[in-house]
């Protein structure tokens, strides 16, 4: 038996692993899909999603999009809005079989840009559980064509003008959102992650460590630079240097236009973890998904109370890096034109660069930072480090073992804990611990079976997706390797646990379809619903026939207590 069982913090009976193509829950919990890939956000749209041959390109910004990521809910005059990224588009199962995956027009090209982005929709409690509320005056589709503006002090510069957009303030588009965060005024963050991936050179490419460094060139994955030009290098250099960031959504306001924060830095965003320091200022936390690259956090110059207005307060700050240092203690460092010896613009546009000049740590691939409401304390999942020693895109740095990423192959992963100093997320002092490492106590019976709270019982790998409940428990979204075999028997499918910050207990929750990861948990108002997104599922789930459809799942407790 898990040692959670029991355990008064635990709500639920921990639940085994599974290795089936199905959702699980505890005893006394329901599960039910909310929304599918294609699915019609609006009646016009309503069946365009086809088993056979998925979103029609003409519908395909009126669906919801595939491959679900992070997402907020949000009140809006008593309604219940999600926000909800879409990270990416299998080509696979969105392109007819003939093309293998590869888009043969840019009406193919459309498709896929469509099904990506963000979707904003309003969902509603009936008698059948909650549903997307079709047309909604609040639904709204954002993608790689929505026009959106960029902000902060990157804003204008010639690394970011276009012969689109000379005065390099004007955007289309935002790519790749993969986790995100919420404003403590009520507005949306999307994540661009790995948005080097949609670029690629027809003709000579330019060069420069600011390409090399984000791994943009040569042929982009998904072939986009073919049919338009925007995502030609050769064409247009500088457009990739205007994606990469966080951008705020405002979900009450289906007409609004995005802005994207380079003020908050350009990496690989996993998601944007903002809470409010003891002295009053925004500090935003912000993990870059890469082997051996970085954790950041943002500070704002001024303090904000709610009510005030909230102009500035995303775009004028400071950038930190995190250096972890073996004794437990840490410090942000500041990345300023003094420190690194790089211009302001060149420091929001290659971050990366910057956060090397500096010393910063390096990372095994931060994906997500939670925030406990109940204390001053952070949490950063270290997803897996499968190649340390070999940063894939130069950049020179010792990316050797360090205090939080401890063990030379990291196939398991790690979540690290650290307390700002004086209980202020502002201060530029930490101290640090582990709060867990994965591994398999059936396997090995060295450091790769995991940290203490680690047991035959509870045990997973590859954490991702993070968030905290009110009630101050961790909730952790796996996103690794479910073969069930080898290194990883005993693990089965990908799953959501909770851990307890002070005991340390971790109890699993839930576990998703073979072949699919768990992100993106918000809950319903009353916090007696929790919606969960599958991503990637496979197998023919839910449906039972035709495409996997990555879906979000609603999970609630058939007694109607609170879960969230
Ligand atoms: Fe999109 Fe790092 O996960
Ligand atoms: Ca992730
Ligand atoms: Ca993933
Ligand atoms: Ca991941």
């Amino acid at each position: 038996a898990s040692r959670a069982e029991g355990h008064t913090r635990f709500a639920f009976k921990p639940i085994d692993i599974a290795t089936d193509h199905a959702v699980h829950v505890p005893e006394g919990y329901t599960s039910q899909v909310l929304v599918r890939w294609g699915d019609a956000l609006w009646s016009e749209v309503e069946g365009a999603y086809s088993p056979e041959t998925g979103v029609p390109a003409e519908m395909s910004d009126k669906v919801f999009g595939e491959n679900t990521d992070g997402m907020e809910l949000f009140e809006v005059d008593g309604r219940e809005i999600i926000a909800v990224n879409s990270e990416y588009v299998n080509p696979k199962i969105n392109l007819p079989a003939a093309s293998e995956g590869v888009p043969q027009s840019s009406e193919e090209v459309m498709l896929l840009k469509n099904l990506q982005g963000v979707t904003v929709m309003e969902i509603a409690r009936g008698d059948n559980g909650y549903q997307v509320v079709k047309d909604s005056p609040y639904n709204r589709r954002i993608t790689h064509e929505t026009e959106m503006v960029l902000a902060g002090p990157l804003a204008g510069h010639p690394l970011v003008q276009t012969n689109a957009d000379p005065e390099g303030r004007r955007v289309k588009g935002t790519m790749n959102n993969c986790g995100a965060g919420k404003t403590l005024w009520g507005t949306y963050l999307t994540c661009e992650e790995n948005f080097n991936g949609y670029f690629g050179a027809t003709g000579a490419m330019p060069e420069g460590e600011g390409y090399i460094r984000y791994g943009i060139g040569g042929e982009g994955r998904y072939a986009y630079e073919k049919f338009d030009e925007r995502y030609d290098l050769s064409k247009e250099p500088n457009e990739p240097h205007r994606h990469g960031f966080v951008t705020e959504i405002n979900p009450a306001d289906a007409s609004s236009t995005p802005v994207k924060r380079t003020a908050l830095g350009r990496f690989k965003h996993e998601n944007a973890e903002m809470v409010q320091a003891s002295d009053g200022r925004i500090v935003v936390y912000l993990g870059d998904d890469e082997r051996g690259e970085y954790l950041y956090k943002y500070v704002s110059t001024n303090t904000w109370a709610e009510g005030e207005p909230t102009e500035g307060l995303l775009d004028d700050g400071q950038l930190y890096v995190a250096k972890f240092n073996d004794d437990q203690t840490g410090e942000w460092l500041a990345l300023t034109p003094e420190t690194t010896g790089m211009e302001q613009a060149e420091i929001l546009c290659f971050t990366r660069m910057a956060a090397s000049a500096v010393g910063g740590t390096t990372m095994d691939r931060p994906e997500w930072v939670a925030c406990n409401p109940l204390k001053a304390e952070g949490y950063c999942a270290l997803t897996n480090n499968k190649n340390r020693g070999v940063k894939p895109n130069a950049g020179g740095d010792d990316t050797s073992v360090n205090g939080p990423n401890p063990r030379e192959t990291n196939n398991f992963g790690q979540i690290v804990r650290w307390a700002p100093a004086d209980e202020n997320h502002a201060a530029e002092a930490f101290t640090w611990d582990l709060y867990v490492m994965a591994g398999n106590p059936k396997v090995y019976n060295n450091a790769y079976a995991g940290s203490a709270n680690i047991n035959e019982g509870n045990m997973f790998n590859s954490p991702d997706g993070m968030a905290f409940s009110s009630d101050g428990m961790l909730w952790i979204q796996t996103d690794g390797d479910d073969d069930n075999e080898g290194e990883f028997e005993g693990q089965g499918n990908n799953q959501m646990l909770v851990g307890d910050p002070e005991s340390g207990e971790i109890a699993r929750f839930m576990t998703v379809p073979n072949g699919a990861e768990v992100t993106g948990l918000c809950w319903s108002l009353d916090k007696k619903v929790a919606f969960v997104g599958v991503q990637h599922p496979g197998g023919a789930w839910p449906d039972g026939a035709g495409k996997p459809r990555s879906s979000i799942v609603a999970v609630w407790r058939e007694d109607g207590a609170l879960i969230g």
